[in-house]
């Protein structure tokens, strides 16, 4: 696996390639979630470009930016043993300069959501994902369903910009328990990781409730804040795929999606429909 940490020496490198090239961007603390896009990756090109960069213009003043966890040589051995071919580790000195031209979340979809609780986050995603792009030139490029808003936001931008690249949503890995995997998850103790199966088990309920032909989105949206309570909710919702408040579930075209605060780690789940 080669290790290549500025976005010239990678252009450089894969200059006269015309080899489908996989791409997947991340900001570290690997775990399954990831490993499965990896594998994705894998499946259809070849060559597999995973990037790490804990990208500081999506974390907003007093976020968890200084404790974003960083594993920098397990993440180096996980891609190595997923059959990783480069892994782009860039300073923020190489992404990023003083004086930048920005990209802007959409003022609608990009501030609902995570979007509103987190106002601005993801004009710095869209940002550096528009930069990774740029740098890596893939072919294809994989992000987990987890991040539902994120993934519908970049297929937006890559669509709006004319870009070349195709956006593959890969799904969610849970534990065994339901527990979606999150690189957050380790903040969790071991009472809040507890409380925090509250989420899926909400996500499973509103599953149920289509099985019964419970379709009236308030009448589901309710049941799963009760299953939820006494977390702290930020947002359940249920839209389409173009990311609309829909009054009934639409089968093969919803999305359920949950915020919520377990101690003091906000953590997203959710289930397309
Ligand atoms: O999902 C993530 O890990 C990040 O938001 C991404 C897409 C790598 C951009 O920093």
């Amino acid at each position: 696996m080669k290790i290549i940490s500025t976005p010239i020496e990678l252009k450089e490198y894969f200059k006269n390639s015309n080899k489908t090239l996989g791409f997947v961007p991340t900001m570290g603390a690997l775990h399954e979630g990831h490993i499965t896009l990896i594998k994705e990756a894998r499946k259809a090109n070849e060559i597999v470009v995973v990037s790490i960069f804990v990208n500081p213009t999506q974390f907003l003043k007093g976020e968890d930016l200084d404790k974003y966890p960083r594993k920098d040589d397990a993440d180096k051995k996980i891609c190595e043993l997923s059959g990783v071919d480069v892994l782009f580790l860039p300073e923020a000195a190489s992404i990023y300069s003083d004086d930048e031209v920005s990209i802007l979340a959409p003022k609608v979809r990009g501030f609902v959501l995570e979007g509103f609780s987190r106002p601005g986050h993801f004009n710095g995603v869209l940002t550096v994902v528009m930069k990774l792009l740029n740098i890596v030139n893939p072919t294809r490029a994989y992000f987990g369903k987890k991040d539902a808003q994120q993934l519908n936001l970049i297929s937006l931008m890559v669509k709006q910009f004319f870009m070349s690249v195709e956006v593959i949503g890969v799904d969610t890995v849970r534990e065994n328990d339901g527990l979606a995997l999150s690189s957050r998850n380790i903040y969790l103790t071991v009472k809040e990781r507890q409380e925090a199966l509250k989420i899926s088990a909400s996500l499973q309920c509103a599953a149920k409730m289509l099985t019964q032909k419970i379709v009236n989105s308030q009448v589901i949206i309710q049941k799963m804040r009760e299953h939820l309570a006494p977390l702290e909710i930020f947002y359940v919702e249920i839209l389409n795929r173009d990311f609309e408040i829909i009054k009934e579930v639409e089968l093969a075209n919803s999305i359920i999606l949950v915020e919520v605060k377990v101690g003091k780690t906000r953590l997203i789940d959710n289930i397309w429909l």
